[in-house]
């Protein structure tokens, strides 16, 4: 599988900033020997279509932030599967740790909105990850197998579907900080033993990408591109720079 760096721009630009960093990856983007890389680029809803009209011509793939769970109906603010996928949009961000602290997004939600965005052909990238409290707590590899399992129980993959499991440790997000890699490693092993106790090993292996998210910059993202099971990053505010962001699609192999 192709490894795949995403961009997830959250709720800091309006459309006309949006519009100006899609602008700047599109013409940076012939330079970029993106090969073996799939990179996928989250704007806010308010600009997507127009971001989806910039980067229509490249190489890059569009995703959502959030979704909603089902496709049509009565459902006000929420973004359906079919709809987005019609706009263009082949994957979506689930369960962010942000939508799940001030949403009160549940376990419940995200399994929901998992399994909606997989029936509209949309990849699902499935945040998972431990506040401090739950890691000062020793309770860190719970936390992921709980959320990881809550999600996906009772889902199969069909050979054409795929899913990205992000690990977002919750107390490095937006921090500056960077995640010993040491502790990515053991958080992404969690994850792998608990993909496995819900998919055959050949799904585990071929359609699922375990990936990284929280504070990576142009100088930590080397450091976590070597482990093992790394199948990517979730980028956040280093996706709003557009050297920096270059530089990390560069380093990862
Ligand atoms: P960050 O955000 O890179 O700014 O830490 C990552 C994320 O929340 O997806």
């Amino acid at each position: 599988m192709k490894k795949v760096i995403i961009a997830n721009w959250k709720m800091n630009l309006g459309f006309r900033d949006s519009m100006k960093l899609a602008t700047e990856l599109a013409k940076q983007v012939p330079e970029i020997e993106l090969g073996s890389k799939e990179v996928i680029i989250c704007p806010s809803a308010s600009s997507l279509l127009l971001v989806a009209e910039i980067l229509k011509e490249h190489l890059f793939g569009l995703g959502v932030q959030d979704i909603f769970w089902e496709d049509q109906g009565a459902f006000t603010g929420g973004e359906s599967p079919k709809f987005i996928y019609e706009a263009g949009c082949r994957y979506a961000i689930i369960g962010h740790s942000e939508r799940r602290q001030y949403l009160a997004e549940t376990d419940e939600m995200v399994h929901q909105k998992t399994k909606a965005a997989l029936a509209a052909g949309v990849t699902p990238i499935l945040c998972v990850g431990e506040t401090f409290e739950e890691r000062s707590r020793n309770l860190t590899d719970n936390v992921l197998m709980s959320q990881a399992i809550k999600a996906l129980s009772g889902i199969d993959l069909l050979p054409n579907e795929q899913l990205v499991v992000a690990y977002e440790p919750v107390w490095v997000i937006g921090s500056g900080r960077s995640l010993d890699p040491s502790e990515a490693q053991h958080a992404f092993r969690i994850i792998y033993q608990a993909l496995l106790d819900l998919f055959p090993l050949h799904v585990v292996n071929n359609n699922i990408r375990i990936i990284y998210g929280g504070s990576v910059d142009g100088v930590n993202a080397s450091e976590f591109v070597g482990l093992e099971h790394f199948g990517g990053f979730l980028i956040g505010g280093a996706s709003l720079r557009v050297e920096e962001f270059i530089s990390i699609i560069k380093q990862t192999k």
